[in-house]
C-alpha cells in the first residue's frame, strides 16, 4: 500500500486511542480513566493559528458559543498553567478556511493560571454530501511539556450525525459528545475539560538524527518526510503531518491505528550517518506489508 493511501485510509477509518481512556497504574497510584481521549488529526489543520480567544466574525452565519474549561494534569485535578490550546472548525456553511491569511475560526490561546482557558467563537455546523456527513465538531490540539500533544474533536449532543459517523460513534469518544448550555441572552456555552496524559518521549536530540527525508529501497519515486516539532517526531502529509509515538527501542508507531493492526516504524542509524527505516504493517489476518526506506547521510 503506498504511503499516501495507507495514510488516508487510517485517516479516515482510525481512532485514536492508545494509552488513553483506560485506567493504569502508574508504579504509586492508578491513573483514572478521566483522561481525555484523542481524535484524528484530520485534514484541515494549519500550524501557527493567530493568538486570539475570539473567533467570531461580524457578519457571518452562526451561533455564538463559547467554549471554556480546564487544562489539567493527568491526574485530572491539578490545573496546567500555559497549556498551549489551539482551536479550528469550520464556518456557518461547514467549509474550513485552508488558504486565507484571516484564519477563520481559527485560533491560538494558552490557559491561566488556575488552568482556564475560554474561546468564543460560532457553533460549527455538519459538513460533507449525501450520507457521508460529519457530525459538528470543534478540532482542538493541546501542547503542554511533558505530555504528548493531545489531538481530540468535540461534538454536541443531539447532532443526528454522531451515530453515523465511525469517529463520534467511538466509545472512545463518550465524554466527548458534549451538553451545549443556552444562556438566557441567546448565546450558548459548551463546557471541556481537558487531562493530559504522559507516554514515552524520545529524547529530542535523537529525534533530530531521525528526521529528514526518506527514499524508498525498492522504488526511488516513494519516499517518506520526518519533522520534528514540539519535541516529538512527526511524519509529513497533506497538508501538514501527524506525529509518530514513541514506543521505545528505536521504535514508533502512528496514533490512530485500530487495535487489530499493527504499524511500527523501526530505525536503524548507521554508522556512515544514514539511517534505515524498516515499516511494518499487519492487519488482523496476519498480512504483513514490510517497506524499507533509507536516508541518506
Ligand atoms: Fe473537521
Amino acid at each position: 500500500m503506498q504511503r499516501r493511501d495507507f495514510i488516508k485510509t487510517t485517516a479516515l477509518s482510525a481512532i485514536a486511542v492508545s494509552t488513553t481512556g483506560f485506567i493504569r497504574f502508574d508504579g504509586k497510584h492508578y491513573i483514572g480513566n478521566c483522561e481525555t481521549t484523542s481524535d484524528v488529526l484530520g485534514p484541515f489543520y494549519r500550524p501557527d493559528s493567530p493568538l486570539r480567544q475570539n473567533l467570531v466574525i461580524e457578519g457571518q452565519k452562526g451561533d455564538p458559543i463559547e467554549l471554556m474549561g480546564k487544562i489539567l494534569h493527568e491526574d485530572c485535578t491539578t490545573p496546567y498553567k500555559n497549556a498551549k490550546i489551539e482551536l479550528w472548525h469550520c464556518d456557518g456553511n461547514g467549509v474550513y478556511d485552508n488558504e486565507s491569511a484571516d484564519f477563520k475560526y481559527r485560533g491560538t490561546a494558552y490557559s491561566d493560571q488556575t488552568g482556564s482557558y475560554s474561546f468564543n467563537t460560532i457553533l460549527p455546523v455538519p459538513y460533507g454530501e449525501g450520507e457521508n456527513y460529519r457530525p459538528a465538531h470543534f478540532h482542538l490540539m493541546i501542547t503542554t511539556e511533558g505530555y504528548q500533544p493531545l489531538v481530540t474533536q468535540l461534538y454536541f449532543v443531539g447532532d443526528p450525525w454522531i451515530e453515523k459517523d465511525e469517529l463520534s460513534s467511538s466509545p472512545t469518544a463518550i465524554r466527548r459528545i458534549l451538553e451545549v448550555q443556552n444562556l438566557g441572552n441567546g448565546s450558548k456555552k459548551v463546557e471541556y475539560n481537558v487531562s493530559m496524559a504522559q507516554k514515552l518521549a524520545a529524547e529530542p536530540a535523537a529525534i533530530e538524527r531521525l528526521v529528514g527525508l526518506y527514499t524508498n529501497e525498492k522504488d526511488s519515486t516513494k519516499t517518506m518526510e520526518l519533522f520534528k516539532k514540539d519535541n516529538q517526531l512527526w511524519m509529513k502529509n497533506e497538508p501538514f503531518g501527524q506525529n509518530l509515538e514513541f514506543l521505545g527501542m528505536n521504535t514508533f508507531t502512528l496514533p490512530g491505528i485500530p487495535p487489530q493492526h499493527k504499524l511500527t516504524f523501526v530505525f536503524e542509524p548507521m554508522l556512515s550517518g544514514a539511517v534505515k527505516l524498516t515499516e511494518t504493517y499487519s492487519n488482523d489476518k496476519g498480512d504483513k506489508n514490510v517497506t524499507v526506506y533509507l536516508k541518506s547521510a
